[in-house]
């Protein structure tokens, strides 16, 4: 049986790249597949969090989500607190993971910087709970952005030692699913950092909530070269914000990046910039508008992620009692 798990974290904007690299994959997948998504609050505290923005951005980017086409009907969403499997599964797998594994996340370092021995524990741990996430529902493929592809090494990793320490063939190996032309998008403003939420310049990314206007404003000032755009793929290696437009351009129109270097090959980027401008408002705005709606109606949302949390709940039940029959916890 094939079932996909994703999860996104409640820490501000959703973003294009978020966009592109995870959640239209998400919306594909649930023609033939079923799919479990998840609102990731428990990862979100690994780094401090106020109160009242995280209940916010939860109902935000869970609104995001329905927007974007996230059926919530045959598939399921839920935030992922109100589903204690999750933590339970988490606790055992810190048990099962080795700390030379966790050493080597590069994601921890980055966000760790060098306040290493400030960090929470949380922070280290995290890719042990996100196993978690996904294996309390056996969960076969998981689409996600090639920036989560080592976290899911580790999941694999998880699920081999936890198999053999115990003699069961309990989890799946769980795959990645990174597909589509723009599994890392970078920053508008530096070809060479990720477009990411916590970026302190805004014109670094483009939000799913931006109105047109400023999608215009920020495509105009993104930074490229000098140079007109190039006739194949190979020209484009050593320019990264050149890159980037293109390889975002590619996935919004479901093209290779090959055809549209052959479509614009010679063209100024000032040209191209508008184009991709157009492509850009016009598959965000009817989301962004969406998702306004569903702000509008909060009490939905929470309907939504709670309907979303029991069938959760249910579904994760039975593998932790596998589990526990299984480590040897006595059951009363
Ligand atoms: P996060 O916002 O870190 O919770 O990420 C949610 C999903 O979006 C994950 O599958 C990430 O891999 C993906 N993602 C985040 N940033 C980017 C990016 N700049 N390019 C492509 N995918 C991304
Ligand atoms: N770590 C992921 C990110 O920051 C979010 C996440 C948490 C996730 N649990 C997951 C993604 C399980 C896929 C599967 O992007």
């Amino acid at each position: 049986m094939n079932r996909v798990f994703s999860g996104v974290q409640p820490t501000g904007n959703l973003h294009l790249g978020n966009y592109l690299g995870a959640i239209r994959n998400w919306v594909t997948l649930q023609a033939d597949h079923e799919c479990i998504y998840c609102v990731v609050d428990l990862h979100a505290i690994t780094v401090a969090q106020d109160p009242a923005e995280l209940r916010a951005s939860t109902r935000e980017v869970a609104a995001s989500l329905l927007a974007a086409g996230i059926d919530a009907k045959t598939g399921i969403l839920f935030n992922q607190s109100q589903v204690s499997a999750h933590a339970e599964l988490a606790w055992i797998f810190n048990c099962v993971a080795r700390l030379g594994w966790l050493n080597r996340m590069t994601q921890f370092k980055e966000k760790a910087g060098k306040h290493r021995e400030n960090a929470s524990v949380g922070l280290y741990a995290y890719p042990n709970l996100m196993a978690a996430d996904i294996l309390t529902y056996k969960a076969t493929h998981v689409p996600v952005g090639e920036d989560q592809k080592q976290h899911l090494e580790l999941c694999r990793d998880i699920a081999q030692a936890f198999n053999s320490q115990y003699g069961v063939d309990c989890f799946p190996l769980t795959e990645p699913l990174i597909f589509g032309e723009a599994t890392r998008v970078m920053s508008l403003r530096d070809g060479t950092a990720k477009m990411s939420k916590s970026d302190p310049s805004d014109y670094a990314r483009i939000n799913l909530t931006d109105p047109p206007d400023l999608i215009v404003k920020k495509i105009r000032r993104a930074r490229t070269d000098p140079d007109p755009l190039p006739s194949t793929p190979d020209e484009l290696e050593s320019r990264p914000e050149a890159a980037n437009l293109v390889g975002i351009f590619a996935a919004l129109c479901s093209e290779s990046v090959e055809a549209v270097c052959r479509r614009f090959d010679g063209a100024q980027f000032s040209t191209f910039k508008e184009k991709l401008a157009e492509l850009a408002i016009a598959e965000l705005t009817p989301i962004t508008a969406e998702m306004q709606r569903l702000m509008d109606d909060p009490a939905y949302v929470e309907s939504v992620l709670h309907d979303g949390a029991e069938r959760a709940r249910n579904l994760s039940e039975p593998v932790i009692r596998e589990v526990q029959e299984v480590v040897g916890f006595l059951i009363a």
